[in-house]
């Protein structure tokens, strides 16, 4: 063998060693509004700390442009580093307001919505109904990134009403200038019914090789990511949302590439269930609104749980905080025998 030989042989070794171990892959957490909130942040990180970050629900403009939603930006140091925040904007004005908004608490990542599909949101030229307006959005990523020194990122769907929008979209982004690509391939119109369409997600990926890609879409389930990573081999990161929201030990089964749940779970599952609750009862104005939240949360989770369904039924009905913690209770005794 030449020495020439010997190297191309300890590549083709090495280029196989790399296929057959996947890289890690880096995972966030979905924006959900009215369930990933910062008391669900912090709960999950504290608990769980399985996701590089979460990705904050949309702050937008309300009456007479005022900022709705910021309250969700003001946390502690520690959640805020793994905090990226979004918003919802129409134009530049609004985008710039946004950005002030959110760069005046010291956050240096944004992440814009154009997927929001529901009309009272897309009516107003916000969420998905960007999708159809690329040079908008051209000029938009161009003041986000200059103007405001900002990194910057874009949450999409395929398309209002066809798969296909999505690429006469970003055939006239600088794409270049983003961070990263989040894409939902489903289109506005499906809401969130049907399926998302991962061959569309190749296609795309295929098409633009040089974006940062996250991928986001019925990952329910460790297979649902296997599956899909197949189909996506050249996408590192990966974002969950109700997958997460029904079972909060996804993100780290991804990580530890295993299958059912790990050793201890249902004590980890009180755990996490009490510290929402804490986290929840010290971030709402009064018990009534601890409660509402609670009850949503905690009704969410427990789907993913089938032998908690008495539980579920419990906060379902429960009419206090006490309630609450009594279902949680329950849980925690019932797997202790
Ligand atoms: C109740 C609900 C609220 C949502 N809120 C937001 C939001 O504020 N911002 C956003 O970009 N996406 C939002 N989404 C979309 C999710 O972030 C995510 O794209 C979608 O659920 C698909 O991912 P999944 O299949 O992993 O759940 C929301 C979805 C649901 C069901």
């Amino acid at each position: 063998m030449t020495v020439k030989d010997n190297i191309n042989f300890a590549l083709s070794l090495l280029s196989m060693e790399l296929q057959a171990e996947p890289c890690q892959p880096v995972l966030y957490m979905a924006p959900l509004q009215g369930y990933t909130d910062a008391a669900y942040r912090e709960a999950f990180q504290r608990c769980f700390g399985t996701v590089e970050a979460c990705f904050a629900p949309y702050i937008s403009l309300g009456k007479q442009m005022k900022v709705e939603g910021l309250d969700d930006l003001l946390v502690p140091k520690p959640y805020q580093q793994t905090l990226i925040p979004q918003l919802l904007a129409s134009s530049l004005p609004e985008l710039s307001v946004l950005l002030n908004a959110i760069a005046v608490h010291g956050y240096q990542e944004v992440n814009m919505n154009m997927g929001c599909p529901y009309p009272m949101v897309t009516g107003k030229g916000r969420g998905a109904a960007l999708i159809r307006k690329p040079e908008l959005v051209k000029q938009m990523i161009e003041f986000a990134v200059h103007e405001l020194d900002m990194k910057f990122s874009i949450k999409v769907r395929s398309g209002m009403e066809s798969n296909e929008e999505i690429f006469s979209l970003l055939d006239k982004l600088p794409l270049d200038k983003l961070n990263a690509v989040i894409l939902h391939p489903r289109t506005a119109r499906q809401l969130y019914r049907g399926i998302a369409d991962t061959a569309l997600a190749v296609r795309c990926v295929k098409a633009y090789p040089h974006v940062r890609w996250v991928y986001n879409g019925d990952v329910f389930c460790f297979n649902d990511y296997v599956q899909k990573q197949e189909l996506l081999p050249e996408v590192k990161h990966w974002m969950l949302g109700r997958g997460l929201l029904e079972n909060p030990f996804l993100p780290g089964l991804i990580l530890q590439q295993h299958d059912g749940l790990p050793p201890g779970w249902e004590q980890q599952l009180v755990r996490f269930m009490d510290t929402l609750l804490d986290c929840l009862i010290r971030d709402s104005h009064d018990e009534w609104h601890a409660l509402n939240r609670g009850r949503i949360q905690l009704t969410y989770l427990l789907n993913g749980f089938q032998e908690f369904k008495k539980e579920r039924k419990q906060v379902v009905k429960s009419r206090s905080i006490n309630d609450l913690r009594n279902a949680i209770s329950n849980i925690a005794r019932s797997t202790s025998t």
